[in-house]
C-alpha cells in the first residue's frame, strides 16, 4: 500500500470510529428517555395470535430495554381456529358462549413478576375487547405496587372497554390509561404513545 493510500484508509477508519461512537451515544440517550417516561424495572407481557401485537410488543421492549412476556395459551390458536367468518371456528364459539373463554396458559405468572413496577399488557382487539387468553393472565397474577399500561393492536376498531374490562377482573395495581396501535405499529408509533405516558 502507498503513503496515499495508507493516509485514505486511517481517514476512512476515523471516521467509522467516529460514527460508531455517535451512534452508541444516540442510542444511550434514546434509552435514557425511554427510562424516564417510565421510571422502575419493566416488563411487556403480550398475547398475539397472528404475529401483528408481537411485534408491536418486541419494539416496545427494544425501546425500554425491558424484559418480555409471551401469554402462550396451552391449547394455541390455529388458522381455522381463528376464523370468525366461520360460525363454528373456535374464536366464534368462545364469542357466542362466555363460558369458553377461560383459555388454560402454558405459563400464567411471569418469572420474578413481583421485581416489576411497570407492566405493559399488549393484546390485539378481538370483537370489541382484549383476545381471550389475556383474561386469563390478568386473573391469574396480583398487581401491587405496580403500574399497567394496556396497549392493543386491531384492524380498525379502537381500545373500547378493552383496558377498562381488563382492570375490573384485576387485583391491584394502578392501570394507566390505554392506547390502540395500528396492526403494523412503526417505531414512531410508539414514540407517540410515549409522549401520551410520559411524566
Ligand atoms: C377473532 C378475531 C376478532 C377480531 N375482531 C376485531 C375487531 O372487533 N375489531 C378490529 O378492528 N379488529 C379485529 N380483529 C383484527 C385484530 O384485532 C388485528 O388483526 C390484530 O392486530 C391482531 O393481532 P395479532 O396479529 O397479534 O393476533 C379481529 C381478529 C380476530 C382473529
Amino acid at each position: 500500500m502507498n503513503t496515499k493510500n495508507k493516509v485514505i484508509m486511517t481517514i476512512l477508519a476515523a471516521v467509522m470510529a467516529i460514527v460508531a461512537v455517535i451512534g452508541i451515544r444516540l442510542k444511550s440517550n434514546e434509552n435514557k428517555v425511554n427510562q424516564d417516561v417510565l421510571s422502575g424495572k419493566t416488563l411487556v407481557v403480550y398475547f398475539s395470535a397472528q404475529n401483528h401485537t408481537k411485534n408491536l410488543a418486541e419494539q416496545i421492549a427494544k425501546k425500554f430495554d425491558a424484559d418480555i412476556f409471551e401469554i402462550v395459551p396451552q391449547e394455541k390458536y390455529t388458522d381455522d381456529d381463528l376464523n370468525y367468518n366461520d360460525k363454528n371456528s373456535r374464536v366464534s364459539k368462545e364469542h357466542e358462549d362466555e363460558a369458553r373463554r377461560h383459555v388454560l396458559l402454558e405459563k400464567v405468572v411471569p418469572d420474578n413478576f413481583d421485581s416489576y413496577e411497570n407492566v405493559i399488557i399488549a393484546y390485539p382487539i378481538w370483537w370489541g375487547i382484549a383476545a381471550y387468553p389475556v383474561s386469563s393472565f390478568v386473573i391469574g397474577n396480583t398487581f401491587d405496587n405496580k403500574n399497567i399500561y394496556p396497549v392493543c393492536t386491531s384492524a380498525s376498531s379502537g381500545l373500547g372497554d378493552s383496558a377498562k374490562n381488563l382492570k375490573s377482573i384485576s387485583s391491584g395495581g394502578t392501570w394507566r390509561e390505554g392506547y390502540r396501535f395500528s396492526e403494523d405499529a412503526t417505531s414512531s408509533d410508539i414514540d407517540i404513545w410515549l409522549k401520551t405516558i410520559s411524566k
